[in-house]
């Protein structure tokens, strides 16, 4: 089976009792015993259940992984990857990554004894530099955020490898709909599928993929123990927006180009971050290790008080954290998801302030396009009166 019949086929037989074709809710905490001698598969959920272990089969094919395990949110599977490390340990992170990984990898994991130092994925010789005797595992994700630089996936786990680390890798941006990072070496891919799996902005989720059974394992009992399971309605929810994760990822990369497009070359537009525009500088590479270049891009304005305007004139656009999901957003990364960070780091990772990140819905493409030329043009006249008064 390929991709589109797996997400609707695998582990979705009808169910026993009725035949219901649509997967039943167990939403029961606890499940019955039919004697002391036989113990049931699945007893409790914060363990295992029906809607969980669903989900959990579906993202193992989607990714090529033999073992999946879920989580209530994206935090969570990142959490769990980090939970192979011990005190005395040190973690090599990406300097372009998602900034609530940038904070527990900061903020936290020392509190654990685990130290970390960064390395640049553009640039996998950087590995070598920062690595040290301590050093057991590597984090990073490509297209990054929110300025979508395309880093070589192969040639960072080579680098990698080379000292034996444990490689994670955060798919959130591109699903597996577009990149399969396990079949380039990677130990552990992590989502939050909350973003593109669930795809309807309903449902916080995440998940970690591996081929290796014994971290599979490991990353299982962690969530028995901490007990960051999602709830079966979580789980339902999140396998009903991944049965059309196939289609929905055409129109979002389908519209994505088209924005793009039509936003580089605008006055107001110094540059457009998108990797399937051919001005993109790792244009070849997102080429070579995706099936389609993502909902996702960035819009670099002329200026912060321009950017700041578009954020909050769109009408079809919302302004809102997260992506996606069906419906467009727009997101300003110094107040949402570089938040934690200072402008300093903000600046020397390529993320002004004159920057918007954007979220490609499934709309018709031309009302997105007609709805940002509309909110620039509203911008520069409300500018131009302030300029002049
Ligand atoms: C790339 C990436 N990884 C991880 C997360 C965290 O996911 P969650 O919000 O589901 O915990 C996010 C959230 O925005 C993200 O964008």
């Amino acid at each position: 089976m390929r991709f589109a019949t797996l997400a609707l086929r695998v582990g979705q037989e009808p169910d026993s009792d009725f035949k219901a074709v649509v997967p039943p809710l167990y939403q029961s905490t606890t499940f019955a015993w039919d004697s002391l001698e036989d113990i049931p598969s699945i007893d409790y959920t914060r363990c295992q259940n029906p809607n969980r272990l669903m989900l959990e089969k579906v993202i193992a094919a989607l990714e090529g992984g033999s073992h999946c395990t879920v989580y209530a949110s994206g935090m969570a599977a990142i959490a769990a990857s980090f939970s192979l490390l011990r005190q005395g340990d040190h973690i090599l992170m990406a300097t372009d990554i998602y900034g609530g990984t940038h904070r527990m990898v900061e903020q936290y994991l020392p509190r654990q004894g685990v130290t970390h130092g960064f390395f640049d994925s553009m640039n996998p010789d950087s590995i070598h530099q920062a690595v040290r005797p301590e050093t057991k595992m590597l984090i990073f994700e490509t297209p990054s955020n929110p300025n979508l630089k395309v880093c070589d996936i192969e040639a960072v786990v080579s680098a990698a490898k080379k000292h034996g680390l444990i490689v994670v890798f955060d798919n959130t941006f591109a699903s597996p709909a577009l990149q399969n990072p396990l079949a380039l070496g990677v130990d552990i891919v992590v989502h939050s599928t909350t973003k593109y799996i669930s795809g309807h902005s309903d449902v916080l989720g995440g998940a970690t993929i591996t081929n290796d059974p014994e971290i599979g394992h490991a990353l299982y009992e962690w969530t028995k123990a901490y007990g960051a399971t999602p709830s079966p309605f979580d789980c339902w929810l999140s396998l009903r927006g991944l049965r059309t994760l196939s289609v929905r990822m055409e129109r979002h990369c389908k519209n994505a180009q088209a924005v793009a497009e039509a936003m580089e070359g605008h006055p107001a537009v110094r540059k457009v971050h998108y990797p399937g525009l051919r001005t993109h500088p790792q244009h070849e590479t997102a080429k070579k290790q995706m099936k389609g270049f993502g909902g996702m891009l960035a819009v670099e304005f002329v200026s912060e008080a321009i950017a700041r305007e578009v954020a909050q004139t769109t009408e079809i656009f919302l302004l809102a954290e997260s992506l996606g999901g069906v419906e467009s957003l727009i997101a300003f990364p110094p107040l949402m998801s570089h938040a934690t960070m200072t402008e300093d780091q903000r600046l020397e990772r390529g993320i002004p302030p004159s920057l918007l990140r954007i979220s490609c819905g499934i709309e018709d493409p031309e009302d997105l396009i007609e709805d940002l030329k509309q909110a620039i043009s509203r911008a520069e006249a409300k500018l131009a009166v302030v300029s002049n008064a």
